[in-house]
C-alpha cells in the first residue's frame, strides 16, 4: 500500500486542482463537475460539521475532485479540515492528486483497489463510483468479485459493488453521499442493492438533471444515506417537485413506484402471465443482415423457408411486414432434417465465413447456418401480440393471422384463448396500463423505455379473463 502524507492544510487557501472538473470517460473514469462537487459536500455536512478528528473517504478518487470539495467547504467555513482518505487504483490521476494536495498532512492518498482492500471505518463517505458495465471487466475480475460482494449479481456494475463496499466501511454514526445512474432504484440486478440500502436510512434521493454529464451517465442521481437510524426518504425530481417516502421498501422490490408517489398497494390479482402462453423477445438470428431479406427479393428456391417478417423499427403504424425471414427451423423449434435445408445451405453458403465467425457458432455449440436461438415457432405462429422492445410510448398492436415472425427487438404476447386477442390489445393500450408501465419499466437513453419481458409479465389483468380459460 502506498502512502502519500503531506503538510497541514492551511485553512486560509483555497485549493485548485489540475481542470479536471470536466468529465471524460476511460473505464469508468468521469470526473465530476465542481458545482455538483459542492452540491454533494452540502448534503454530506447538511446535519452535522465535521470535527478535525472525524475521517472523510473518497473512494475512486480520480484526481481529486471532491477531496478539493470537502477543503473548500471548511475554508469558507472557517472550520479546520478533517482527515480526508482518497482511493484510487489509477496512478496516474493519484499523481495528479498528489501534486494538488501536496503537503497537506490531513490527506492521505492511497494507491490501491477501493474493492479488494481492506480500510479502516469512516465518519463521512462522498465520491462518484466508478460506472463500469460487466463487459468491461475481465473473467477473473467477475469471478473475484461475484465471490466477494452481494451485490455482484447478474449484469451488476462497480458502481453497485462500491455502494456496497462504502456501506459497509461508514461508522453507524457516518454519512454518505453518493452520485450514480438512477437505475439503482428499479432493475432486477440492484435488488441485493435495494435490499442492503434499506438497512440503512437513506435520507435523500435528488434526481439531477440529465445534462450534468452530458449523455455519458443517464439520469445522475445524488443519495444521502445514514450510518443508523430510521427515518422517511425525501425524493426531488427532475422538475423540482419532491416527495416523501415514509418507508422505502425494505425487501429489495423495486423503489419506482414510491419514489413517482404512487403507493398503490400491491396486486396479488391475476396478472398477464396467467393467461398467456408466451410473453418473450422475438427471435435472434445473430445475423439478421443475411437471414433477413425483402419479399420481394426471395428467390424461388427460398421460398419454403420464408416468414414475414418485423422489427422494432418497423412497428410504428401498424403491422405490416414487407421482410421475410429465412428461417431453417421446424413447428417443433428444431432444425429442419439436412434433405429439406439443401437449398437453405447452398444459397447461404456464400456467408458461410461470416456466419461461423458468430460467437454461438465459435462456442460449437451450433451449426453455421443456425440461428443464435432456437425460435420456438409452434409458439411464434400464433395470434399474437406485438410491440417494440424499447419505445417512447408503450403500443401494442396484433397480428391476428399468426403469420409473423418477430424480430429481436419486438416482443410477442402469446394468448392461450386467441379469441381475446382484441379484448387484450384494447385493455394493453388503455390509459390504465399505459400508467402502470411508465411506473415500472426501465428507463433507455433519451427518455424510451424499455419494455422487458418481465414486466409485461406482470401486468394485472381483469379476473374475468382468467376465469375464462
Ligand atoms: C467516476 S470516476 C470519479 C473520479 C473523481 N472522484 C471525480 O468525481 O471526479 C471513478 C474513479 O474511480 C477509479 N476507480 C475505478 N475502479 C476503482 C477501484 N476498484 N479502486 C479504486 N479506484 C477505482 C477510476 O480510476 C476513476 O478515477
Amino acid at each position: 500500500m502506498k502512502i502519500d502524507k503531506g503538510r497541514s492544510f492551511n485553512m486560509a487557501s483555497t485549493i485548485k486542482i489540475t481542470a479536471r472538473t470536466e468529465k471524460k470517460e476511460i473505464g469508468g473514469q468521469v470526473f465530476t463537475p465542481e458545482p455538483i462537487v459542492a452540491l454533494m459536500v452540502e448534503k454530506l455536512f447538511q446535519r452535522k460539521h465535521p470535527k478535525r478528528d472525524d475521517s472523510v473517504l473518497d473512494p475512486g478518487c480520480g484526481a481529486g475532485a471532491f477531496i478539493k470539495g470537502v477543503l473548500n467547504w471548511c475554508t469558507r467555513k472557517g472550520i479546520e479540515a478533517p482527515r480526508i482518505v482518497g482511493i484510487e487504483f489509477d496512478s496516474k490521476l493519484l499523481g495528479e492528486a498528489r501534486k494538488s494536495f501536496e503537503g497537506l498532512e490531513n490527506v492521505t492518498l492511497i494507491n490501491e483497489n477501493f474493492l479488494l482492500g481492506d480500510f479502516e471505518t469512516f465518519d463521512f463517505i462522498i465520491g462518484n463510483p466508478p460506472y463500469v458495465r460487466l463487459e468491461g471487466l475481465s473473467e477473473s475480475e467477475r469471478e473475484t468479485y461475484r465471490k466477494m460482494f452481494d451485490t455482484a449479481v447478474n449484469r451488476f456494475d462497480l458502481y453497485m459493488l462500491f455502494f456496497e463496499k462504502a456501506l459497509k466501511s461508514l461508522k453507524p454514526s457516518g454519512r454518505l453521499v453518493f452520485i450514480t445512474p438512477e437505475k439503482y432504484e428499479y432493475t432486477l440486478t440492484t435488488k441485493p442493492l435495494r435490499k442492503l440500502m434499506a438497512r440503512y436510512h437513506v435520507e435523500e434521493i435528488h434526481h439531477i438533471s440529465e445534462d450534468v454529464f452530458k449523455d455519458l451517465v443517464t439520469y445522475p442521481t445524488i443519495t444521502t444515506i445514514n450510518g443508523s437510524g430510521r427515518g422517511p426518504t425525501k425524493v426531488i425530481h427532475r422538475d423540482g417537485s419532491s416527495i416523501t417516502i415514509k418507508k422505502i421498501p425494505a425487501d429489495g422490490s423495486r423503489w419506482v413506484l414510491a419514489i413517482k408517489g404512487g403507493a398503490e398497494p400491491v396486486r396479488l390479482g391475476p396478472v398477464l402471465a396467467d393467461v398467456c402462453l408466451r410473453i418473450s423477445c422475438g427471435v435472434a438470428t445473430g445475423a439478421d443482415e443475411v437471414f433477413v431479406m425483402p419479399k420481394e427479393g426471395v428467390p424461388e428456391s427460398l421460398k419454403p423457408y420464408a416468414h414475414p417478417t418485423i422489427g422494432g423499427e418497423q412497428l410504428t403504424k401498424g403491422v405490416r411486414a414487407s421482410d421475410v425471414m429465412l428461417i431453417p427451423y421446424d413447428r417443433s423449434g428444431g432444425l429442419l432434417p439436412e434433405e429439406k435445408l439443401k437449398n437453405f445451405k447452398r444459397w447461404f453458403s456464400k456467408h458461410k465465413k461470416h456466419l461461423s465467425s458468430r460467437y454461438c457458432v465459435r462456442k460449437g455449440k451450433h451449426k453455421w447456418y443456425s440461428f443464435h436461438e432456437n425460435p420456438p415457432m409452434s409458439d411464434i405462429l400464433r395470434p399474437k401480440i406485438l410491440c417494440k422492445d424499447i419505445a417512447k410510448e408503450p403500443k401494442f398492436w396484433t397480428d391476428p393471422e399468426g403469420n409473423i415472425v418477430p424480430r429481436h427487438s419486438v416482443y410477442y404476447i402469446v394468448p392461450k384463448d386467441p379469441k381475446i386477442l382484441y379484448g387484450f390489445l384494447g385493455y394493453l393500450n388503455s390509459e390504465k396500463v399505459h400508467r402502470w408501465l411508465v411506473a415500472r419499466c426501465q428507463r433507455a437513453a433519451n427518455d424510451f423505455m424499455r419494455l422487458q419481458s418481465s414486466v409485461l409479465k406482470d401486468i394485472p389483468i381483469p379476473s374475468k379473463w382468467v376465469e375464462r380459460q
